[in-house]
């Protein structure tokens, strides 16, 4: 008797008379051989012999093709690499010792042929990740693409239960928004498409200045100011102008906000959990997807992160930081000097020096940072609560802090940079049954860098958005 899986629905036939549907990992998967199954996916390579064909045949649902075996009479001209077929047949115990099951074709049906010359994919051809950037519409039916995508797809389902897990309600914050929560000015601004419409309203659509969400944060404050414990998981975007591996135009952002909070601790004891908690999760639920990446772009990552894993994350202070880069052996392109934002080179300096494992740097000068940031009173090397998480290779994977919570800092701030009519809302906050709280935010896709060793950002996302493209 075939059995349902975990995760798993068996293919039902909807009447007795129709063959099985099967997706391919299911065939794979299958404990038995079944007589009368259909699976339906595209043609990853084929190999005609005298007595025999075969195809290999993906349907995006495993990183493995299910093989078929075929007469050649069942050949024709139209079954190339890359075209969509239809095959049904027999599922038998496969005679090859790296594969569990095969399919024996009775019939084969090209659905959707392709033509193999104008396909920019190759049979058999690994090809680099630079080349299928070049097509973002037909990439994803490349191995390495395919495996990223269904990662992405665990990790955004361990993400959401983790938070359901710990007692957070889910928020969906706005993506259109009147505020600049980070205060960089790194906003795209909203307008109507037809130009001549609004002009000739002499208004804006929204009566105020609109712009796409940089982060969910301040909404989410809202919330944990009711619900105790948020979170959001969703698009942000910043017009940043920038070409690097690390920076995306358009990118997910998870972030999570929690009342009650008085120490960074707190934060940072969540941000690790979450780290490794999702990290353990699509390593055990994606092994083939992840080895893939471990295997050929980057060798020994997987043995770092199962070290990294097992030990707590670093914690130092802002002031130790720069106390670290002065007395570096090596010299540094931006002088370390202390009041001055941490750069690349001395991200990636600070996280060698701890031992190549994640590294929460806290404490951060209070002019370098956001207005929202809790003020830690401390003399004359002014700092606020704010924590930045490093991690090796990608260097900031997490900002994040307390919030000031108390009226009278939060109006001056606000007042000193002429802000306190625009966040009046968010003063009323402090007024109404202000806690202290503080939340953080992580970059899903630095995140998804990191752990598969994947050196630019634009191939870990399936729409890459960057200065000078929007493919699609
Ligand atoms: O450090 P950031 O700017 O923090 C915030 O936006 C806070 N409001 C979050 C919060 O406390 N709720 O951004 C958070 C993370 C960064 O650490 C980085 O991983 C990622 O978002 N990030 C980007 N990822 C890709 N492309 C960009 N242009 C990014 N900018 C930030």
């Amino acid at each position: 008797m075939l059995r349902a899986r975990a995760g798993w629905c068996w293919g039902l036939r909807r009447c007795a008379s129709l063959p099985r549907a099967l997706r391919v990992r299911e065939a794979l998967q299958a404990p038995e051989p079944l007589e009368r199954v259909k699976v339906q996916g595209w043609v990853r390579s084929v190999r005609s012999q005298k007595e025999v064909l075969f195809l290999h045949l993906n349907d995006g649902s495993s990183l493995e093709s299910l093989q078929i075996v075929a007469d050649p009479s069942l050949e024709s001209r139209d079954l190339t690499f890359g075209s969509a077929v239809e095959v049904q047949g027999k599922l038998v115990k496969s005679p090859h010792k790296k594969q569990n099951m095969e399919l024996k074709a009775e019939t084969i049906h090209v659905v959707g042929p392709c033509n193999a010359l104008l396909f920019p994919l190759k049979m058999k051809e690994r090809h680099p990740l630079e080349y299928v950037r070049q097509f973002p519409h037909l990439r994803c039916r490349n191995n390495t693409l395919g495996s990223l995508l269904r990662i992405r797809s665990e990790a955004t389902a361990s993400i959401h239960s983790f938070f359901q897990d710990n007692g957070y309600v889910h928020i969906h914050t706005p993506i259109i928004t009147s505020n600049d929560c980070e205060g960089a000015g790194e906003l795209f601004q909203i307008g109507v498409a037809n130009e001549a419409k609004e002009s000739a309203e002499k208004t804006h659509f929204f009566n105020v200045p609109a712009f796409l969400t940089v982060s969910g944060q301040l909404h989410l404050e809202v919330m944990a100011g009711a619900f105790t414990r948020v979170f959001t998981f969703g698009p942000t975007f910043r017009a940043e102008n920038s070409q690097s591996r690390r920076h995306l135009a358009e990118f997910y952002m998870v972030e999570a906000e929690l009342s009650f909070t008085e120490s960074l601790q707190d934060i940072m004891q969540v941000m690790e959990d979450l780290f490794k908690t999702v990290t353990s999760t699509v390593l055990s639920k994606c092994p083939h997807d992840v080895e893939l990446f471990h295997k050929y772009i980057a060798s020994g990552q997987k043995g770092r992160l199962e070290q990294m894993l097992k030990k707590r994350f670093v914690i130092i202070s802002y002031s130790e930081a720069v106390e670290i880069l002065k007395q570096a052996s090596q010299g540094f392109t931006f002088k370390p000097e202390w009041g001055c934002d941490l750069q690349r080179e001395h991200e990636k300096y600070l996280v060698k020096h701890c031992g190549e494992i994640p590294v929460f740097v806290i404490n951060y000068p209070y002019d370098l940072k956001p207005f929202y940031m809790r003020d830690n009173e401390d003399g004359p090397q002014h700092t606020v609560a704010a924590v930045d998480l490093l991690v090796p290779g990608v260097g900031e994977l997490c900002g994040g802090s307390l919030r000031e919570e108390r009226l009278p800092f939060l109006e001056s701030r606000l007042q000193r940079l002429g802000l306190a009519d625009t966040y009046q809302w968010y003063l009323d906050l402090r007024k109404f049954g202000s806690v202290p709280h503080g939340g953080f935010g992580m970059g899903f896709e630095r995140y998804l860098q990191y752990i598969l060793g994947v050196d630019n950002i634009k191939d870990v996302i399936p729409f890459p958005r960057f200065s000078h493209s929007c493919l699609l």
